[in-house]
């Protein structure tokens, strides 16, 4: 089957894919898929790259931006180049974030009649939106991270005044935390412990996103859970993430090897996590997710909770990623998992 990664992006997440790209290239069986790589670059555009180029310090692809390789995108007739047609069969976006995991690249490749792993537009666009994704699971009588929405024409006008804002002071105790909606790996997320320090990242938010969400910051476990599939769901036993620094944020994750330590599977007992394999497959199949997705949450000790926090659509497959973690735990290695979430592409 001859399959296309799309990696890179016109996202903050563009080196993240990078690093998760390559991962999935060592790992994907090359006897059954032949592999076609397709590097998106910070303005959008898409290259073919005809062999892999990786950097050395970071292990992620390099993006080789060669005019004659650029790929067009042509509707109900796949991809191309300007000299030939791609012969592409599946497509599978290792893209993080806007422009690949929301819903904007499976569009395009449904225009294209190309089938690709992963979630469809509406389960694409809808997780990739925090607070979106939360109203739908509130509706579904799923328990989630309180939060509050800011709207950047609210702040605009009315700043600290502005009425979301007061309600997060008044109805949260600080710390407390700003997220842009629709981003990922924690870019432009702040912890605040003070209104003053909650102004300021607000501001700092709003230049990834126009739509915030301020949430308290829960004292709770941190859990995520793999689930894969489409009409049947498999999940994952959860793991769990330890921070050494104030919250899991960018550097954590992909800058500071020690930055956080990744328990699997997690602390909780037979029973918690039971609750949360039950709760993530419910919020997978209520947020449209299909193919895969990591489902992220938090177990509260204190009154026995699990608080839904968000899902990633296209989580991260870095060698040092939780969603592929999880399944291997699970017994599902990785090379296996990779055939089984491009098999349930086509099914
Ligand atoms: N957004 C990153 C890649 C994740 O969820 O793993
Ligand atoms: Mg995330």
């Amino acid at each position: 089957i001859k399959v296309a990664l799309l990696f890179g992006g016109k996202s903050g997440e563009h080196e993240v894919s990078l690093v998760s790209a390559a991962s999935v290239f060592k790992h994907i069986d090359k006897e059954r898929f032949d592999v076609a790589l397709i590097a998106v670059d910070k303005d959008g555009a898409w290259f073919l790259q005809p062999q892999p180029l990786y950097d050395e310090k970071e292990g992620g692809f390099v993006v080789e931006r060669k005019e004659e390789n650029r790929v067009y995108a042509v509707p109900a007739g796949g991809l191309r180049t300007m000299a030939k047609p791609l012969d592409i069969e599946l497509v599978f976006p290792v893209l993080h974030g806007t422009f690949g995991e929301d819903g904007t690249v499976q569009g395009l490749l449904e225009l294209c009649d190309l089938p690709y792993a992963g979630a469809g537009v509406l389960g694409s666009s809808l997780c990739m939106d925090k607070a979106a994704v939360k109203r739908i699971w509130i509706q579904a009588g799923l328990p989630v991270v309180p939060f509050e929405e800011l709207r950047e024409v609210s702040w605009k006008r009315s700043k600290g005044a502005a009425a979301s804002v007061r309600r997060a002071v008044d109805r949260f105790s600080f710390p407390l935390f700003v997220k842009p909606s629709r981003a990922g790996s924690s870019v432009g997320v702040s912890r605040c412990e003070t209104e003053e320090g909650l102004y300021a990242a607000i501001e700092d938010a709003f230049s990834f996103d126009d739509k915030l969400l301020i949430e308290p910051a829960v004292q709770a476990k941190e859990i995520e859970c793999s689930v894969i599939g489409n009409q049947e769901l498999t999940t994952f036993a959860p793991g769990e993430i330890v921070p050494s620094h104030d919250f899991y944020d960018y550097d954590a994750k992909y800058i500071d090897p020690d930055g956080a330590n990744l328990l699997i599977p997690s602390s909780l007992n037979e029973e918690q996590q039971k609750m949360v394999r039950q709760i993530s497959a419910r919020a997978y199949r209520v947020a449209e997710a299909e193919g895969f997705a990591r489902v992220d949450c938090f177990y509260e000790e204190a009154t026995g909770k699990v608080l839904l926090n968000e899902i990633n659509t296209i989580p991260g497959f870095t060698k040092i990623s939780m969603f592929p973690k999880l399944c291997e735990n699970g017994g599902v290695a990785y090379g296996e998992l990779l055939t089984k979430l491009l098999d349930l592409a086509v099914d």
